[in-house]
């Protein structure tokens, strides 16, 4: 792996309270969405885009269970390494935890409850051009939960609001951010909000300030899921089991991804397949292999 390359980072912690008491002891990046964990959906994103040396930040309790699910990526032709983070800070504070893992990298931070579909070419090329930062935004029917971004007439972004109390823009920031490594600094020199939390969108408005903000719009022919309550991670769970029931192929099938990607050999594969139980993940993994 090229060291030079963008590597990545899975924000994975947090309480969960939205989903108490599912969360009192399996961390909600873990459970299923349809037939995957939800981690898997954020990891497929990254991988697919070429990102192939990823931080996972969990919380201290769930660290040893993402290790035992995730193992060291390169059964996917991919690097895991983990850190904790002690308490929610701030979803900024995965830069800071991060930071000797950047380097004088770039990087893509994504939340380990986003999943994306059908975004992974406008996605790979945005995060391929970008030299400063790069979000992205989805237009959304509940802009109060979110970030939002502002835009003038032109369509140049002018503001980045954090939740806001009236409306100001449809377009929700997602929950993933690339950054070149100056981003360190930006976090480093963060307070805490009224919430207590650093957050990410200082960090982005930062770059805004200066000039240096790239926004991409996802939209139609795109979709952005939220999972932070029963009801939108059932809704995820639909919309995926839509999907790969009619086309009968798999979203985010890391090791599906990592064959059609290169990073693993068929022989690989096959190994993998091996090792898995008797079910429907296994026999899709040898469709796979059978059809090319
Ligand atoms: O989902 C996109 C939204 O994510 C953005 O539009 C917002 O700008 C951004 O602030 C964030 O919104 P929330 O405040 O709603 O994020 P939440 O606190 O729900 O955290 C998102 C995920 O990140 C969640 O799975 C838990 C994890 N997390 C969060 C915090 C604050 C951590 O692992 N550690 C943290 O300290």
């Amino acid at each position: 792996m090229n060291s030079n390359q963008r590597c990545g980072i899975v924000l994975a912690g947090g309480r969960g309270t939205r989903l108490w008491p599912a969360t009192r002891v399996v961390s909600k990046q873990l459970f299923a969405v349809y037939d995957k964990p939800l981690i898997y959906y954020p990891l497929a994103t990254l991988a697919e885009i070429g990102i192939r040396d990823i931080l996972i930040i969990t919380t201290r309790e769930s660290r040893s269970a993402f290790e035992r699910v995730l193992g060291d990526g390169s059964q996917f032709g991919l690097r895991f390494s983990f850190a904790s983070q002690a308490e929610p800070r701030g979803i900024a504070e995965a830069l800071l935890i991060g930071a000797d893992f950047i380097g004088t990298r770039s990087v893509a931070l994504i939340l380990g409850d986003n999943v994306f579909y059908g975004a992974s070419e406008t996605i790979r090329k945005a995060v391929a051009d970008s030299t400063q930062a790069t979000i992205f935004t989805y237009p959304v029917t509940d802009p109060e939960r979110y970030g939002v971004i502002v835009f003038d007439v032109s369509g140049q972004p002018t503001q980045i609001v954090e939740k806001p109390t009236s409306f100001l823009s449809s377009h929700a920031v997602t929950g993933l951010y690339a950054y070149d490594s100056s981003v360190v600094d930006i976090a480093n020199q963060l307070q805490p909000s009224s919430r207590g939390e650093l957050e990410i969108t200082d960090v982005n408005r930062a770059y805004l300030e200066r000039g240096d903000l790239s926004v991409v719009r996802l939209g139609r022919g795109s979709a952005w899921l939220d999972t932070g309550t029963a009801d939108s991670l059932l809704e995820a769970a639909n919309f995926i089991a839509t999907i790969e029931r009619r086309q009968g192929t798999k979203i985010a099938c890391l090791e599906e991804i990592a064959y059609r990607q290169g990073y693993v050999t068929v022989s690989e594969l096959q190994k993998l397949a091996d090792q898995m139980p008797a079910g429907d993940y296994r026999a899709y993994i040898e469709s796979v292999i059978n059809e090319g």
